[in-house]
């Protein structure tokens, strides 16, 4: 606040009029920022109080997430304050604002949706607590990492749909009536795979999305949403579904309608599950793009990093792996 003075050259009483006005907005709406106010600090105690907020713990890759920080909890000297939001981001919101409460040391979570979630960042800065997005990121026109929470973590959700209609384009040789199983709506990791794998699909002229719907990342939607879809488009020959859980639960409304999955109709999915290098094994998942959920290490050793000041980048990009027919058998140990 002082430096908006010094900054604009402002007589004393238009800055401070400024200064209440800006806070002012901040407090009520708790999504404006003031223009050079640092970062939280992690302070420097162990055991640290970690609180992490996961969005759902309905499919293995949620539960694998989970799983990686109860597991780096104790390495990292972190006391784990641990909820679930049942596919809600009010719920998640609240989870999260109790935990602001409470005071915990650090917040580490996976916003559900892009924009529902910035609010409590902005309001954890204001409380003095560090942040650290993993998995998904927020709509970066309202709050930015290096800015309002440390950084995010995570994959490149564009490069996995584009790196799925590669798959796609290939194994159709260019001609396909496409599907799409969208993730949750509003999520970055379904409007990033979205964009990825559209953007490819457009260049080619052989390949068309016929319809494209959520299943909300969740295998019982996307079969019942590819069940529908599928009356409505009999003739389709392949499925994008945006994560293994839903691509599943396309499988299963594929031979429900008396067709072969792999055969009649081709399916590319993203996550690398157990159960999806199953169905790859199986011959009826064409091919799984990795997106790993082991962020707990990744999280810990960037916490220690940043407690030490050392310069985090506000996106520390996690790299995945690609799985089809070719490399199915020699990759069973990475499914989760
Ligand atoms: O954000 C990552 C996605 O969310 C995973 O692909 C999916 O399985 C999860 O629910």
């Amino acid at each position: 606040m002082l430096s908006l003075k010094k900054k604009a050259g402002l007589r004393p009483i238009a800055a401070s009029f400024l200064a209440l006005a800006a806070l002012t907005l901040s407090a009520g709406l708790g999504i404006a920022h003031a223009a050079d106010d640092a970062l939280p600090k992690i302070p420097n105690k162990k055991p640290l109080k970690v609180g992490f907020a996961q969005t759902e713990s309905n499919n293995p890759w949620r539960l694998a997430e989970t799983r990686s920080f109860k597991e780096i909890a104790s390495k990292c000297g972190w006391q784990m304050v641990m909820t679930d939001a049942n596919s809600s981001a009010a719920k998640q919101v609240a989870d999260i604002q109790s935990m602001i409460a409470q005071h915990v040391d650090l917040l580490v979570f996976p916003p559900r949706e892009e924009k529902p979630l910035v609010p409590v960042i902005m309001q954890a800065k204001k409380a003095g607590i560090p942040v650290i997005l993993v998995d998904r990121n927020v709509d970066q026109s309202m709050a930015k990492a290096g800015k309002d929470y440390i950084t995010f973590i995570g994959s490149d959700f564009i490069d996995q749909g584009q790196r799925a209609a590669n798959w796609l384009v290939k194994a159709t040789n260019g001609k396909a009536t496409i599907i799409e199983l969208e993730g949750s709506t509003g999520a970055s990791a379904a409007n990033d795979r979205k964009k990825g794998f559209d953007e490819v699909i457009a260049k080619n002229p052989g390949m068309k999305i016929v319809a494209s719907q959520s299943g909300d990342f969740a295998r019982d939607k996307g079969r019942q949403v590819m069940e529908t879809l599928l009356q409505a488009h009999p003739d389709a020959t392949a499925v994008y579904a945006h994560n293994d859980e839903m691509a599943l639960g396309a499988i299963a409304a594929i031979k429900a309608a008396g067709k072969q999955p792999g055969k009649d109709i081709q399916i590319v999915t993203i996550d690398g599950t157990k159960g999806g290098l199953e169905a790859i094994k199986a011959g009826e998942l064409g091919a799984s793009v990795q997106s790993s959920p082991f962020f707990g290490p990744l999280a810990c050793d960037v916490a220690q990093k940043y407690a030490k000041g050392e310069t985090i980048p506000p996106w520390v990009k996690v790299s995945d792996r690609f799985y089809d027919k070719s490399n199915v058998d020699a990759s069973m140990q990475y499914g989760y």
